[in-house]
């Protein structure tokens, strides 16, 4: 058979064909050693051995990929790639003994980054947001989720979602876009923060779904996100929002126990959420919750880091409790800015106790599964999306065991290979 791509020889191509892996099952990598896979086009078509598929096919291009790891495209499930400005000064003040919720109640976080966000036309936006795509992309991110929630006004919202369409359309990486009017209470709207809730429902969800079918072309709804948190929206308003969500046809997410346990991860079981992201304080119910579920759990462990604190999303108990777990940067200014899901990996290992064959399964099908694109992406799977990984190491394990750098020499998108020059 003719491929126009085949890379062989790989020390281990880690295929994760099992699909999802729910509690104890996260870790299947599905190794094949001395590992080949051909492509044609944008797709995968086989996986094998070296020697099977050198007898079986002919390919215009061919790969060595001697003593290095194959594996598919990392998926980042979780990020507020779209912003404008920067908090370094806030970053200052927090690791002189402000907290993240005192900045954020005093008129800074999320609200200072929406001042700057809604001043700036959309090729600002996306002039300052594409060198962050592509620190993504050459750290091996093929796919990424992206949220608004630096506009909390309708214009500035769908202006957020405008750019976050033409940005899919300018750089190789696949993005999935969310809705998060909930991210925080705008400033005109402090002394009434339940009207703001309420314009959410009546006015923001409606203008976005009217405003997707004129222009997402035939792409899904994007998703509806709620910063479920003591400070930005109580589980009243959190349930309102994602009710009205529902009703319109929007898959739900939501960020929920980051500082407090107020309720938000059950919520979103009970609702039937795609995901529950954050978790450091979910309650032992939540975790139950999860695990009776398909809502994944995402675990984002660049938060704590980030904003130095000490506790991290409790991702073995939730893997015992039989949950899906998945991995996240949250790439955003205030709290997180790291593109880099390698990062992550080693984060997870660290702190949050996972494998690195589980901190792989979780960046790759558990986080394409988590914004439910694990039909097409996260595996290396004969009819899915060529998007591939060659890693500059001879073993999987040296994700997670080694940090800060990049270990990522070469990005194959949808079948093409990149040019990437970091
Ligand atoms: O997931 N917690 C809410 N949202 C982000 C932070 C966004 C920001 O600070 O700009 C998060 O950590
Ligand atoms: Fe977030």
């Amino acid at each position: 058979m003719q491929a126009d791509l085949l890379i062989h020889s790989a020390s281990q191509l880690l295929t994760l064909t099992s699909g999802p892996q729910r509690g104890s099952q996260l870790g299947d990598l599905g190794i094949i050693r001395d590992g080949a896979i051909a492509i044609s086009g944008k797709t995968i078509l086989a996986t094998g051995t070296t020697a099977e598929l050198q007898s079986n096919f002919r390919s215009a291009r061919s790969i060595d990929a001697r003593g290095k790891v194959v594996m598919p495209g990392l998926v980042d499930p979780h990020t507020h790639l779209l912003w404008v400005g920067d908090r370094a000064a806030e970053f200052e003040m927090r690791i002189a003994g402000a907290s993240y919720m005192q900045i954020m109640a005093t008129g800074g976080g999320i609200v200072s980054t929406v001042r700057q966000t809604r001043a700036a036309n959309i090729h600002q936006m996306m002039e300052e947001t594409l060198p962050r795509l592509h620190n993504m992309l050459s750290h091996g991110t093929t796919t990424a989720e992206a949220k608004t929630g630096y506009g909390l006004e309708t214009q500035t919202e769908l202006r957020m979602l405008e750019a976050i369409l033409r940005l899919d359309e300018s750089c190789p990486i696949d993005l999935i876009p969310t809705f998060l009017g909930a991210h925080a209470i705008p400033p005109e709207y402090t002394d009434h923060p339940e009207a703001y809730a309420n314009l959410i429902g009546e006015e923001m969800l409606p203008a976005v779904r009217s405003w997707w079918e004129k222009n997402g072309g035939n792409r899904p709804l994007p998703f509806v996100d709620v910063f479920c948190e003591e400070g930005a929206f109580n589980l009243a308003q959190s349930r309102k929002i994602l009710e009205t969500a529902k009703r319109l046809g929007f898959g739900l997410k939501i960020h929920s126990d980051e500082f407090k346990s107020i309720g938000g991860t059950s919520l979103a079981v009970e609702l039937g959420a795609v995901s529950a992201d954050h978790l450091v304080r979910a309650s032992a119910a939540d975790i139950q919750a999860l695990g009776q579920s398909d809502t994944v759990a995402v675990a984002l462990p660049c938060t704590p880091f980030g904003l130095a604190e000490d506790a991290y999303t409790p991702a073995r108990q939730i893997i015992q409790a039989d949950g899906f777990l998945a991995l996240a940067t949250d790439l955003n200014p205030g709290t997180a800015w790291c593109e880099s899901m390698q990062f992550a990996i080693a984060l997870a290992c660290r702190y949050m106790r996972l494998t690195p064959k589980q901190a792989i399964a979780a960046a790759t099908i558990n986080a394409a599964f988590a914004i439910r694109k694990d039909d097409q992406i996260g595996s290396l799977r004969p009819g899915k999306q060529a998007d591939i990984l060659i890693l500059q190491a001879p073993d999987y394990r040296h994700l997670g065991y080694r940090f800060g750098g990049n270990l990522v020499d070469t990005v194959i998108k949808s079948g093409d290979i990149l040019e990437i020059k970091n």
